[in-house]
């Protein structure tokens, strides 16, 4: 019997074939990137779009990202170019930055939920980035999720999500950032992140200067963004020691390796030595792991909220807040992608 979906090798050219194909006849695909993998569909294709929202579950009002194959097609879906804008594509372009300008008509309003402007970058995994060229089109594509849960970081991690609803996954292997993009805005000639990413503020700061966080009195800017995101369907609990694991029915994910192991049915190690990185590409795929039915209670140890460990920590409180249903104050959309 078929396997659905179907995992191809992202790298032979037969299955970027078929991908190319389906996409041209209106389907979604699911397909790597160095952040997380994502499920596209031809951005200039209505139908295809469409059905990302279905697939997903979610809300049309909450807008997609286009993921186009060269810099140069950015002034067919764009307007003006702003130079902080052009400053960032060039330092992070190709790469895990989203950027978020005045569209131009070709991008239709189911793609931007309505909006005036688009969120778009240009990914450097070489398989993506194959696809888009080979399709020549943009990619409308979010992360290969349901609505609410954990981005996948592996190709059999999205085919265990999309059981019997997708033809095939792209196979390009780990995802090497393993954490969605960052996403900037620019106004006013001022640089606002919208969302904590793979690009680390610290980062956009020694480009750009001054970077305003998105999060003011506690709103935030981007429709998809809130309140209980990327979380798992286990409670999780934030712990500063590993000491604090109490329930030996629970799995634990360690930021690195402890002088002494806590007791739990399972347990992640994102990096033993404590890299940020390394941390980041782990991040998702041992949460999913960990998120097993048959423990009560998912522990994480805090990560320092530096560099990358700043998205992380994002991500680890929204899941406590979902576990814990702790009320989100201001909150203009509360939406989840
Ligand atoms: O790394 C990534 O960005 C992955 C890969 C596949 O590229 N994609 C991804 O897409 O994370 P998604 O749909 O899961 O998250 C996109 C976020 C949503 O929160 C959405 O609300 C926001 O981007 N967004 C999209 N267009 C926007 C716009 N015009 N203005 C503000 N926010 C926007
Ligand atoms: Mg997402």
């Amino acid at each position: 019997m078929d396997q659905h979906p179907e995992i191809l090798d992202g790298y032979k050219p037969a299955s970027v074939e078929r991908a190319v194909a389906a996409l041209r006849a209106g389907d979604v695909v699911a397909f790597p990137t160095e952040t997380v993998y994502g499920l596209g569909a031809d951005a200039l294709n209505s139908s295809g779009v469409a059905k990302i929202f279905e697939m997903k579950k979610r809300p049309r009002f909450d807008p997609l990202i286009v993921h186009i194959g060269q810099k140069e097609w950015l002034s067919s879906f764009t307007k003006e170019v702003p130079p902080e804008a052009q400053k960032l594509i060039d330092r992070f372009w190709p790469g895990p930055l989203t950027i978020i300008l005045e569209k131009q008509p070709a991008i239709s309003d189911l793609v931007t939920a309505g909006l005036r402007t688009v969120a778009i970058r240009m990914p450097s995994h070489p398989v993506a980035l194959n696809l888009i060229n080979s399709l020549g089109k943009p990619i409308a594509a979010p992360s290969a999720n349901p609505f609410g849960y954990m981005s996948a970081t592996r190709a059999a991690h999205v085919a265990r999500m999309f059981e019997n609803k997708l033809s095939f996954v792209l196979d390009g292997g780990p995802c090497s950032f393993g954490l969605e993009s960052t996403i900037v805005a620019i106004k006013d000639r001022q640089v606002f992140v919208r969302r904590y990413g793979a690009v680390s503020l610290e980062d956009l700061r020694d480009l750009v200067g001054e970077v305003h966080e998105k999060m003011k009195h506690g709103t935030v800017d981007s429709p998809g963004q809130l309140p209980y995101h990327y979380a798992p369907h286990r409670p999780l609990v934030i712990i500063e020691t590993p000491d604090e694991v109490k329930s030996s029915a629970s799995s634990v994910l360690l930021f690195r390796t402890p002088s002494k192991m806590p007791v739990s049915k399972r347990m992640r190690i994102l990096s033993p030595h404590g890299d940020l990185r390394e941390a980041a590409a782990n991040f998702f795929s041992y949460l999913i792991e960990l998120d097993r039915e048959d423990v009560d209670i998912i522990y994480a140890e805090q990560i320092p909220e530096i560099g990358l460990g700043k998205a992380m920590m994002e991500r680890l409180k929204k899941a406590e807040k979902k576990a814990f249903r702790q009320p989100v104050d201001n909150v203009r959309n509360p939406v989840v992608s």
